[in-house]
């Protein structure tokens, strides 16, 4: 017969922090979020460290190249998806590569003798009022000029008339060649009290536009996630079936670390395609996943897997428990999968980090992960809600929405994920549907980190490794778990201050 694990499947919301004693010197502006993303020598630093503990989910519907820069300015990494042709995520590591920041690939562009009105349509659509005038109206072309909306007035000049009537030609525009850095840049924006500065390659094609107001924006992210030429990291998924072809063209185009995506990584597949990238590929970081116990970790730990993703069945989209009777509560997972980590590293000297993958449905779930044990986590909903993210953003009665889809779903058709047998999807493990929309990524996250380091406060820790070792948690009742909630009559208008 079947062995029963003795221990019930746990999951997040069963469980709160304890407060430990916060000393002085320990408050959110010292605290560090600092965390190992790669396998290291115990005691040792990790080839790569997050800055924040926060990777987005392998997922057409969340992980962009727009989204891979805003996360990896705030610190975090994200791991483009792979379902798309090998080529198509080339070129999306390629984007997140050559991301320069402050200088900005202008997508407001027209010909000289583009008329006016193409211009409106041009900037309504863009929401920008700067365009560039190249020979053949694309982002590279040569520049002829920029025409901005103070240029022209819809009522005093024709708009049937060409944009090269109202531009300023490059003969009177300041510009720069390719090797200006931001703030030689930003220098000449001050001195010469320029708006907007091209910069221009040896033939005087438009490479990038350096905007004023972008350059206070940089400021905002003392903690981004570069590489040693300062160049903003990225991630990239692959699977058991095409890695031999996939993985040459991702690292040809820069990816800092890979990560295998499969829903049960418990494999003799997954064991072999990581013993085949280590063997080729020895110095690029490769995760394995996704495993809900220890006895799966250490398998893929000794396969060469650089970390190790934990969870099945619990994204927010999932019905893989449904269909299949699969996985474990989330918290009961990464508790298991943390002593693992520990016990090998007691016995091998390396640290392999895992992550906490789906299911964080609230911000403190991120600190109950870390708490557990979870070294970062990764999330799909979360990141799905963003303006960054993939999905459409769609008006309802009662706001926005973005459309949030699974890897599994009928959409995705994501089969190499999922080992049905051939290569397609025979049953739906993912649903397709809608997330709250929550605005700007750099809004959002900021929160949760602020959230996430007033938690870590109130345990008492200045550091993750800190929160790990001396957190305690409490599982709670169902009455409890109703006590943790608001308990009025909620005021439905804002409050006035009078
Ligand atoms: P979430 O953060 O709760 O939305 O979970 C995201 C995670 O769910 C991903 O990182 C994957 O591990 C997993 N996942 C993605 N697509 C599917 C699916 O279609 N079915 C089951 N799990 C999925």
């Amino acid at each position: 017969m079947a062995q029963i694990i003795a221990e019930v499947s746990r999951t997040f919301n069963e469980f709160l922090l304890l407060p430990n004693r916060t000393r002085t010197d320990c408050s959110a502006a010292t605290v560090d979020l600092r965390t190992p993303l790669v396998r290291h020598i115990a005691g040792e630093a990790s080839a790569i460290e997050l800055q924040s503990p926060f990777t987005s989910a392998i997922m057409q519907a969340v992980s962009t190249p727009d989204l891979a820069i805003a996360l990896a300015r705030n610190g975090g990494l994200s791991f483009l998806h792979h379902n798309q042709p090998i080529q198509g995520q080339a070129a999306a590591v390629r984007q997140v590569k050559n991301f320069k920041a402050g200088f900005v690939t202008s997508d407001t562009n027209v010909r000289p003798d583009d008329s006016l009105s193409l211009l409106v349509d041009v900037m309504r659509r863009t929401g920008h009022s700067t365009a560039a005038v190249t020979h053949d109206g694309t982002a590279t072309g040569r520049l002829l000029g920029l025409v901005t909306s103070r240029d022209f007035h819809p009522q005093r000049h024709d708009l049937d008339g060409p944009v090269s009537g109202r531009m300023t030609a490059i003969a009177d525009l300041a510009h720069a060649g390719s090797d200006i850095t931001l703030s030689e840049a930003n220098a000449r924006l001050w001195d010469e009290r320029l708006d907007c500065l091209p910069v221009l390659d040896t033939e005087g094609h438009l490479q990038h536009l350096v905007f004023r107001s972008d350059y206070t924006d940089n400021k905002r992210f003392p903690n981004q996630l570069v590489d040693a030429a300062k160049r903003l990291r990225v991630g990239a998924g692959i699977n058991t079936h095409d890695y031999q072809e996939r993985v040459p063209a991702l690292l040809e185009a820069g990816a800092d670390a890979l990560c295998f995506d499969s829903s049960d990584g418990y494999s003799d597949w997954q064991a072999q395609a990581l013993t085949w990238v280590k063997k080729h590929y020895p110095e690029i970081p490769v995760g394995g996943g996704n495993v809900v116990d220890g006895e799966a970790f250490t398998f893929l730990a000794e396969a060469g897997a650089d970390f190790v993703k934990v969870g099945v069945g619990g994204g927010s989209i999932c019905i893989t428990r449904d269909q299949k009777g699969i996985g474990r509560g989330q918290a009961s997972a990464v508790l298991d999968v943390a002593a693992a980590r520990d016990a090998f590293r007691e016995r091998t000297g390396e640290y392999v980090p895992i992550c906490s993958d789906g299911g964080l449905v609230h911000d403190y779930h991120v600190a109950l992960a870390l708490a557990m044990g979870a070294d970062f986590v990764m999330m799909g909903r979360y990141f799905a809600r963003f303006d960054q993210a993939a999905g459409a953003k769609l008006p309802t009665r009662d706001g926005f929405v973005k459309e949030y889809w699974g890897e599994g779903s009928n959409r995705a058709r994501n089969w190499q994920r999922y080992g049905q047998g051939g290569q397609e999807l025979v049953f739906e493990e993912g649903v397709d549907g809608y997330v709250p929309y929550a605005g700007d990524l750099n809004e959002g996250l900021a929160l949760t980190i602020a959230k996430l380091k007033t938690t870590m406060v109130s345990c008492g820790s200045k550091t993750l490794p800190e929160f790990q070792a001396t957190a305690r948690l409490t599982l709670v009742s169902e009455q409890s778990f109703q006590e943790s909630h608001a308990n009025v009559t909620l005021r439905d208008t804002p409050a006035t201050v009078s």
